[in-house]
């Protein structure tokens, strides 16, 4: 067994972890015996009660503040993870999850290019690039889960 999976604590990188889907996630791991580090948009109030709730299951969470969207930001998260990984006990995480996302309600003929920019930097552009820059962290046998949506084989009038 190598180094890295000789690791007893499992730990999860979720993105968007303070809310919906994400939130699920970060606390349905915790009852698994799972640590966490997630991330949050805008509201670190929600992030907070995301650690306190993983903390009443007796495993931890930490929360960093990041926009999935903004590439040249994500060498300083990974930094700020490695610190992570450190308060954990760990040098690799298992588990890298996808998740940070938003929608955007608007028409062809009303969408700008800020528009179309942003939603392709947070769900494409974004998970690509935060995902190559976390290759030397994950562990022996780590999964990788990309979260999507429907809307990639449907879409609505208009
Ligand atoms: N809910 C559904 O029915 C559904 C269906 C299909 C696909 N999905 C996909 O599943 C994922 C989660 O959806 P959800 O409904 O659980 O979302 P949600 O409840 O709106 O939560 C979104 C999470 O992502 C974070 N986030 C938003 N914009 C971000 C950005 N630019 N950078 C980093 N983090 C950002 C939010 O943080 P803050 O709150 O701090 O802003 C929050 O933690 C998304 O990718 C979504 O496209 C959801």
């Amino acid at each position: 067994m190598s180094e890295q999976n000789a690791q007893t604590v499992k730990v999860a990188i979720i993105t968007g972890g303070s809310r919906g889907l994400g939130r699920s996630t970060v606390l349905s791991l915790a009852r698994r015996g799972v640590d966490s580090i997630f991330t949050y948009h805008s509201n670190a109030a929600e992030a907070k009660n995301v650690v306190d709730l993983v903390a009443a299951e007796g495993r931890t969470a930490i929360a960093y503040q990041l926009d999935s969207g903004e590439i040249a930001a994500f060498d300083d998260f990974v930094c700020q993870v490695k610190d992570g990984l450190a308060t954990l006990g760990v040098q690799y995480f298992d588990y890298l999850v996808n998740n940070a996302g938003t929608s955007l309600h608007k028409s062809i003929a009303e969408t700008t290019e800020a528009d179309l920019d942003a939603i392709y930097n947070v769900h494409f552009k974004g998970v690509f690039f935060l995902t190559q820059k976390l290759l030397p962290l994950i562990n022996d046998g780590g999964r990788i889960v990309n979260i999507s949506s429907g809307l990639a084989r449907f879409s609505f009038s208009g």
